[in-house]
């Protein structure tokens, strides 16, 4: 297919898609034939631009990063707001990457909704959303015949929603556990190599790990949205996020953090979910692992999760939970996922 891409969100993760657009392209074009071009591009801080013939990536890559707003791109139709966007592009994809919204999933939620009305597929990072309304959305994509992927909202560039739902297809899901937010990963091994927990904290947010409000990281809520969504997508969960337990990581001090260092412990937020009798129950908390427990050596950034089926013994997937070339990653894998599924 003929890839025409909407973005709503022009943020560094849509920009890390672009740029490996541009970086990848000849790869792409050879061994997949990828055919794509972007056709529009909505955002509420950089303005908006479309036109139906194109748009030069590597253009909209400098006036996104400079203080140019896009309204400063030479050709096409200014100002449309995202709604627009995604009804006048004739896009037939929309990669959605707005601000994670875990109250009532928007303005994400109606952007993603809209485009699949619309019969467009759709490719997000966007939690809100997808841990919210998975089930209305995978219906809704049905019934239009879309696709809905959204790898990059756990685990970011790292495959485990594909992992669960496609390549470990006949297996039954027991439990997931798995470390699933990188800011307060960072935060702890921070602390345990000295700094407080504001200095950590403001590292995390500098380096672009923590979510525009930071409370969604340490109090919870980001691992909370993730394993809603790997209970929902890969256990055949019907858990809503507020039926998750969830404990976050203020209030730990590096005194905590240094007792548990002396006693061969390391302070982790774990992320499970479990699957018993039928009904798939999740929880958040942080727990002092031995050194024993893969997820107690997992460093920095990084996220992991411990799979458990029924038919092998446990799988342990270890890589990049956040950042924008990983998550611009994510976008990428889904694109090719949808090309192979359309010429299937
Ligand atoms: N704030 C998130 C994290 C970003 O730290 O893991 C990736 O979802």
């Amino acid at each position: 297919m003929k890839f025409r891409l909407a973005f709503v969100g022009f943020g560094k993760v849509a920009q890390g898609l672009t740029e490996l657009l541009v970086r990848k392209h000849d790869q792409l074009k050879h061994d997949y034939g990828f055919d794509c071009r972007i056709v529009a591009v909505a955002d509420t801080v950089k303005g908006s631009i479309m036109n139906k013939r194109g748009l030069d990536p590597e253009r909209l890559l400098h006036l996104a990063r400079t203080d140019e707003s896009l309204r400063a791109y030479p050709k096409g139709s200014k100002g449309l707001s995202s709604i627009e966007t995604i009804k006048k592009a004739e896009a037939n994809v929309l990669v959605e990457t707005t601000w994670t919204n875990l109250t009532d999933g928007e303005p994400g939620l109606t952007h993603i909704k809209t485009a699949l009305i619309e019969g467009l597929h759709v490719v997000t990072t966007n939690k809100g959303p997808i841990a919210l309304a998975y089930h209305e959305l995978v219906a809704l994509a049905e019934r239009r015949q879309r696709q809905l992927r959204f790898e990059g909202t756990v685990l970011s560039g790292t495959p485990v929603i594909s992992l669960l739902t496609e390549t470990l297809a006949g297996s039954t899901i027991n439990s997931i556990r798995g470390i699933l937010n990188g800011t307060t990963n960072y935060i702890l091994g921070e602390m345990e190599g000295g700094r407080t927990y504001e200095e950590a904290l403001r590292a995390a947010q500098e380096r672009g790990y923590a979510e525009a409000d930071s409370s969604g990281d340490v109090e919870g809520w980001d691992a909370a949205a993730k394993i809603t969504i790997l209970s929902n997508a890969g256990m055949d969960g019907r858990l809503k996020l507020a039926d998750v337990h969830r404990e976050g990581i203020v209030g730990i001090t590096a005194r905590d953090v240094r007792d548990a260092a002396s006693a061969g412990m390391r302070i982790k937020l774990v992320a499970a979910a479990y699957a018993e009798n039928g009904k798939v129950t999740a929880q958040v908390t942080h727990e002092r692992l031995p050194e024993t427990d893969p997820l107690s050596r997992i460093p920095g950034v990084m996220n992991a999760v411990i799979i458990s089926t029924d038919v092998q013994a446990d799988i342990i997937v270890v890589g990049p939970g956040a950042g924008a070339d990983s998550a611009g990653y994510a976008l990428l894998s889904d694109l090719l996922a949808i090309d192979r599924f359309l010429t299937k």
